[in-house]
């Protein structure tokens, strides 16, 4: 007799910090009746340990009861092999009969430019991730490349995450044992010239989110924060117990966010809150199907370089060439964005396994000026960057780059990929995509002009 997972629908799914507890009783479905030989054994993979037992108490109340503990430690072994061998699925819930329940792992944002690379890196880690985004920053043709990519369809509801009522429904429905909470808005410019509308998103949905979360009994995220809540750091290189501040209103979201995340924790341990500091993410998936994909005038100096490199703008504006940097330019810390990708799976890791409030830099722990950047770029691309030299622009630091060593102590986790790959990644998203997402299947590659 298959099994019919429609039947099962609102079977409740309840975690704790024990392991998780199926509750299949009351229902009046035949394949629950089997006797506990057959169907009464489930695998339970929890972030904190691997648990499994006789399902369905009214079977051990029939007096299976050994049968049932039979079952399971013989599940158990498929298990553990399966993990040895890494074909596991993790977090799905498997039967003894070859069903399953899957538990996914909720993107907000996750049709952006991050959302969208942790995506594959989280499906190259076995877990499931789903998508809610409302497409105000990104576009829903990633979502057929990201099927190309990882060989599956992404399951995508579109709404907005401040909808508490809408994020309770999709965390209920799927499962959600995790959330990375990518949703936001991100010019920092724009965030200056209309400071509400990002108070209003970044805020609204953060609440949103959180109190869905507290209603679906969902306590794991890991949250999109920034190296911007350093202000104007005192030094370089920036470790997490440098003192916040902000400098533009964007900034300032970040930080009453973290702030938020803190309380939380604090008012209720049962919260494990992964607050990730990234910062600059450059790149792109190796296969040109996903990136960077801003709207309007890029704010940010890969995309506008590759934009330039591509003849889509005449040239970059280098805002001031007399810091006392390399070379005069300003110094940053550049960080492909699928080295980002796996530190969220890393951070998501710790979070199941210890269940913590950490905070950590997400940054490679070099700086590399514009001009670097710009000579990197043009070797990758075989293209010119014609460059104009500017006076320094306000608020502007001379140097900005992370200690990632906590990180790596906390999570393992430490970025491996070298600028020529995040420019050689970025100009093949680019140069195959002139124009983003938006024109369908992407072009063939640029030829070279130099
Ligand atoms: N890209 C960077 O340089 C950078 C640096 C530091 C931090 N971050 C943070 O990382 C996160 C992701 O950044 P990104 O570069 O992928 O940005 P992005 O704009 O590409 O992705 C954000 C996604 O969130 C969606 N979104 C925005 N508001 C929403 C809402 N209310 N409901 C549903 N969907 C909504 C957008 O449509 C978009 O798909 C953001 O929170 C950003 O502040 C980004």
């Amino acid at each position: 007799m298959a099994f019919n997972s429609e039947i099962y629908n609102d079977l409740e799914v309840r975690t704790d910090l024990e392991g998780f507890h199926l509750e299949a009783e009351g229902h009046d479905d035949p394949w629950l009746k089997r006797p506990a030989t057959d169907c009464c054994a489930a695998l339970l993979m929890t972030g904190r340990r691997l648990q499994c037992w006789p399902l369905f108490r009214g079977a051990e109340r029939r007096g299976n009861r050994n049968d049932g503990e039979g079952r399971c430690a013989e599940a158990r072994i498929r298990l553990w092999r399966g993990l040895i061998e890494g074909r596991f699925l993790r977090h799905q819930i498997y039967f003894s009969t070859g069903a399953v329940i899957i538990q996914h792992i909720l993107l907000t944002g996750g049709a952006g430019y991050i959302g969208s690379h942790t995506c594959v890196a989280l499906v190259h880690a076995g877990y499931t991730p789903v998508i809610v985004d409302n497409f105000s920053n990104s576009h829903p043709a990633v979502l057929p490349r990201l099927r190309q990519i990882t060989g599956q369809a992404i399951a995508c509801e579109q709404g907005d995450v401040a909808d508490a009522a809408f994020m309770t429904d999709v965390l209920r429905r799927y499962r959600v044992q995790a959330v990375m909470h990518f949703a936001g808005y991100k010019a920092v410019g724009e965030s200056v010239a209309q400071p509400l509308k990002y108070y209003r998103n970044n805020l609204a949905s953060m609440l949103g989110l959180l109190e869905a979360m507290t209603a679906a009994g969902c306590r794991t995220l890991v949250f999109s924060s920034s190296a911007t809540v350093y202000g104007d750091p005192h030094a370089v290189p920036m470790t997490e117990d440098f003192p916040r501040s902000h400098t533009n209103p964007y900034g300032h979201t970040k930080l009453m966010i973290e702030d938020m995340l803190a309380s939380l924790c604090r008012a209720d341990p049962a919260w494990a809150v992964a607050v990730l500091r990234y910062f600059n993410p450059v790149g792109a998936h190796p296969g040109g199907l996903i990136g960077d994909d801003p709207s309007g005038i890029p704010n940010n100096l890969m995309p506008y370089i590759s934009q330039v490199a591509v003849g889509k703008r005449p040239q970059l504006q280098v805002f001031g060439n007399d810091y006392p940097t390399v070379d005069g330019t300003g110094v940053r810390d550049y960080i492909h964005v699928l080295d980002l990708a796996e530190g969220h799976v890393a951070a998501l890791n710790a979070l199941l396994e210890h269940g913590q409030h950490l905070t950590v830099n997400l940054g490679t722990g070099q700086g590399h000026s514009v001009l670097q950047v710009v000579r990197a770029f043009e070797q990758a691309s075989g293209r010119e960057v014609p460059c104009q030299i500017m006076p320094r622009r306000a608020g502007d630091v001379a140097q900005c780059y992370a200690d990632p060593s906590l990180a790596r102590q906390l999570l393992g986790w430490q970025a491996r990929r070298s600028l020529a790959e995040m420019c050689g990644d970025a100009w093949r998203w680019q140069s195959q995509n002139p124009d983003g997402y938006r024109f369908g299947a992407p072009a063939a590659v640029v030829p070279s002009r130099r």
